[in-house]
């Protein structure tokens, strides 16, 4: 099924400039970019996109974090995109990561975890419409996804 996810490049992806790494392997795996901005987070939207994290012990240090310098946030689609970009990224703890993915090949600790993606298709809606309007977000069509599309009829 075609779908729609939200990935956001931490703090720590642009300090370390991982943001080209990172797109490019969202790219590489045939993934279309249909929104992005390099951006300041303020604290509002910060406790806003990790609402359901209010409460936990961490969640003052990844808000802190989150609003310490740029991010970049992005929609992404394709196949099965919001279980595909996660599987790409790796879990959260980098030490249970899959060698090859973002977390497990860049990454070697929670908080500094380089990326952020959506966790489930409902939880994409509602991350894509937080950060992004609709306006923002570009439809277009790539030879490829034609042949997708009629692969998924
Ligand atoms: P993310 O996918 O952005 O969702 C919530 C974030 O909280 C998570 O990635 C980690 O960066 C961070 N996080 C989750 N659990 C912990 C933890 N136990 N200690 C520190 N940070 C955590």
């Amino acid at each position: 099924m075609l779908e729609r996810t939200f990935l956001l490049i931490k703090p720590d992806g642009v300090q370390r400039g991982l943001v080209g790494e990172i797109i490019s392997r969202i790219e590489k795996k045939g993934f279309k970019l249909v929104a992005m901005k390099l951006m300041q987070m303020q604290r509002e939207l910060a406790e806003e996109h990790y609402a359901v994290h209010r409460g936990k012990d961490f969640y003052p240090e990844l808000v802190d974090f989150i609003t310490s310098g740029p991010v970049v946030a992005m929609v992404v689609e394709g196949f099965e995109a919001v279980r595909q970009v996660r599987s790409l990224v790796g879990a959260t703890f980098p030490a249970d990561a899959d060698a090859g993915s973002i977390r497990g090949s860049m990454a070697a600790e929670a908080r500094f975890n380089l990326v952020h993606a959506s966790d489930a298709p409902e939880t994409a809606i509602r991350e894509i419409a937080t950060f992004f309007s609709e306006e923002e977000i570009i439809s277009y069509s790539r030879d490829i996804d034609r042949w997708l599309s009629s692969a998924s009829e």
